[in-house]
């Protein structure tokens, strides 16, 4: 009889980093060896890592200690090997599987999000064993409930926000924060909810400004001394102006009420994971490894309720998770009268 040959594994994370990445390729890497065998590296830099054949061995002694850290210690770039074009006409496709093959890989796990995703159906479609974990503080991935990323910048967001209650009190203002999330309104939702935002806006609702100043008045005449708006950065809004100064602009010119803006920015995806992050990255990247064992690929690691399970990568790429503009907490916090932009 032929023994089975030890499987030997690539990891690498792409896109714009988020608390958690070290916990998934700690899951990834410590499942691989110590539950199955098999042997693992970790590509450099993304998908970069695949084109210059940068990597770097992993044992257990560099997977130790890094579940809390944030960022990723594999390093991330935003390199997109399909996208055409360039100053180099080299294909980088090729050069991929070429290192794929020299490195003797049987999977590679691509830690990201939907840009991610699209080249590793892509890399799928192509023959190379690829399995898919979906990490974003935006929560925007198609097909799983939650990214990880998503809970740790929320605390950081709500933090944030409740700091700002304060200082608006205390100088009676208007304060607008800005939230990342790309084109989705998931993390300014869920951060204006928890950190008791009376304006949130969000890019699947639009808004009228004539509706948020007659309510940021309304609340003046209620007595309340002072507002928080919480804006997503994928806001509808003049292009060369950030969400949070054109929405401050627009509410001082409207309402006369002394406004300022924070722009939280970098901030929301640094440092150490949530618990929750922790733990989801953890399932996440054990998960990965199991299809692996099963030689099942091409598939993205998803949870659905409590539940891990997988989704096909053909399915997820090119599609965006927005809020749906009847989710539950839209429709509960119009009921606390918390303005979305569009009240009636
Ligand atoms: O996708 C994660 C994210 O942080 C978005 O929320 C934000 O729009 C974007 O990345 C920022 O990207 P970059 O790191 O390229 O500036």
């Amino acid at each position: 009889m032929v023994k089975n040959k030890k499987k030997r594994i690539g990891i690498l994370t792409a896109g714009g980093d988020c608390p958690g990445l070290n916990a998934a390729i700690r899951g990834v890497g410590k499942t691989a060896i110590v539950k199955y065998g098999m042997e693992v590296i970790g590509l450099t830099s993304g998908f970069s890592g695949l084109i210059n054949k940068e990597y770097v061995p992993l044992d257990e002694r560099q997977l130790s200690g890094i579940l809390t850290l944030g960022g990723t210690i594999l390093g991330t770039s935003r390199e997109k090997p399909y996208k055409r074009g360039g100053e180099l006409d080299v294909d980088k496709p090729a050069l991929i599987k070429q290192h794929y093959d020299e490195l003797g890989l049987d999977a590679v796990v691509c830690i990201g999000g939907n840009g991610t995703m699209k080249t590793a159906a892509l890399l799928s479609k192509e023959g190379l064993n690829v399995i898919g974990l979906p990490k974003t503080i935006d929560n925007d991935v198609w097909g799983t409930d939650v990214t990880f990323g998503f809970d740790s910048a929320l605390w950081i967001a709500t933090d944030a926000i409740d700091r700002l209650h304060t200082t608006a009190n205390s100088h009676s203002r208007v304060m607008v924060i800005e939230l990342m999330g790309h084109d989705a309104g998931w993390l300014t939702l869920y951060a204006g909810m928890a950190g008791g935002g009376d304006v949130i806006l969000i890019p699947e609702i639009d808004y009228d400004m004539k509706v948020v100043n007659k309510y940021l008045n309304s609340r003046v005449e209620k007595k309340k001394s002072y507002s928080i708006v919480v804006v997503a950065e994928g806001i509808n809004r003049p292009k060369e102006i950030s969400a949070a100064t054109y929405i401050a602009e627009q509410i001082e010119a409207g309402t006369g009420i002394e406004t300022r803006k924070t722009i939280l920015g970098y901030i929301q995806r640094g440092g150490s994971p949530s618990p929750m992050d922790r733990i989801l990255a953890t399932r996440f990247g054990a998960s990965a490894v199991d299809l692996i064992a099963k030689d099942l690929y091409g598939k993205m690691v998803i949870k659905k309720g409590e539940k891990i399970g997988s989704v096909d990568l053909s399915k997820v790429a090119g599609k965006t998770r927005l809020v749906p503009i009847n989710h539950a907490m839209v429709e509960k916090a119009r009921g606390l009268d918390i303005c979305l932009g569009n009240r009636k």
